[in-house]
């Protein structure tokens, strides 16, 4: 594989933004739902609330543009300026077409092209890792990824449910990926896996449908049929996330011959706080050098490390030239790792 020097070019993140609809469910909230506690959902997982859509008032591609919009403006651009859009998400408005094209509408764009990445929690790493490789290769100057997901109109919410529903929340993160001659700074490289095998330990099953109208479908459902519901055989997906995170965090630091203790910020997807505490204990990594905000937000899915690297970065704990490393797992099985010289 090509390393950084052998390219023209470099990729630098020059703009980020987020969106959360302002409806905040907290724990005590879902135990009126279904059979639950704060005591448990906190103990399990970290989360102490999330954020779910008024129905009909948002959907994953509006709260993808607006957290777009911001990121745009943050890098001194318009929508004009942007060559391509890559849009992830598990949780498409219509099952087709996906979401990208309607950020080219709804920004009034020039007809540039939009692609959009299903790999659930993984799918902001990927559609970095693609952006990258357009920008590098000189093809595109400003990419504008995007990562939005609406988990609250699909979720089980009786006690049915109750393991898979307490995690998941919407919201919507962003970033402006720019061309850079400078090739010291933006992003060294990525680092993309699959493992098929376990495709049905995190998955719905049932035919796909739009998020705008998934509360309808289930209605019309049989009550019985629980396919239509994602299922994650929970402690299964927790023993091989935590492998697969400290194998591709290694992956990336390897491949630029630096170590755990030049990681200055590690933006983990936010699945469960429990996974993301395991992995900073076993790097011997500070509070300072790990960022989380699943306490507030539950697991967003493919929005999650744009959500959280954006915080990060408005809160001023990444600085120019820092070690920023992104690292997801999740249903697929699907994984990666972005390394980042901010
Ligand atoms: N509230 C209260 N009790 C619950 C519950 C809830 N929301 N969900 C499940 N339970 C119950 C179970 O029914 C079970 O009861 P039982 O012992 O009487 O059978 C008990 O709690 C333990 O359930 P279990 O599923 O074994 O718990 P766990 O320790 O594995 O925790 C997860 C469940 C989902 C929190 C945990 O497995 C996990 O976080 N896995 C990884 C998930 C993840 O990261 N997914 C995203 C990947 S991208």
């Amino acid at each position: 594989m090509p390393t950084i020097q052998e390219h023209m070019y470099n990729s630098r993140i020059a703009g980020l933004g987020f969106y959360v609809p302002e409806n905040v469910v907290t724990n005590d909230d879902l135990s009126k739902l279904m059979d639950t506690s704060d005591e448990w959902i906190q103990e399990r997982t970290g989360i102490k609330e999330r954020r779910h859509i008024i129905k009909g008032e948002e959907t994953t591609s509006s709260m993808g543009v607006k957290a777009a919009k911001m990121a745009i403006s943050n890098a001194g651009l318009t929508p004009d300026d942007i060559d391509f859009i890559v849009f992830a998400t598990l949780s498409p408005d219509y099952y087709f077409p996906g979401p990208g094209v309607m950020v080219q509408r709804d920004l009034e764009m020039k007809t540039v092209g939009a692609v959009d990445i299903r790999n659930q929690c993984s799918g902001f790493v990927y559609g970095i890792s693609l952006a990258d490789q357009y920008i590098k290769t000189g093809m595109y100057e400003n990419v504008l990824v995007i990562g939005s997901e609406l988990h609250s109109t699909g979720l089980d919410m009786t006690t049915r449910g109750r393991d898979v529903s307490v995690i998941f929340g919407d919201g919507a993160g962003s970033v402006v990926l720019r061309r850079e001659e400078n090739l010291e700074k933006g992003i060294l490289s990525s680092h993309l896996h699959s493992e098929g095998q376990h495709a049905e330990e995190l998955s719905v099953i049932a035919p796909a449908m739009g998020t705008r109208w998934v509360t309808d479908i289930l209605e019309a459902n049989d009550p019985d049929d629980t396919s239509y519901f994602p299922y994650m055989n929970g402690k299964f997906v927790f023993k091989n996330a935590v492998v697969r995170f400290s194998e591709v965090i290694r992956e990336g630091l390897e491949k630029n011959n630096l170590g755990v203790e030049d990681i200055d910020m590690l933006i983990p997807h936010q699945a469960n706080l429990r996974i993301a505490q395991f992995i900073q204990k076993k790097f011997k990594l500070s509070d300072d050098q790990v960022y989380n905000n699943i306490m507030y937000y539950g697991n967003t899915t493919a929005a999650s490390i744009p959500i959280a690297l954006t915080e990060a970065w408005q809160k001023g704990k990444i600085k120019d030239g820092d070690l920023v490393i992104l690292a997801a797992f999740g249903s697929g099985f699907t994984w990666g790792s972005v390394v980042i010289r901010w």
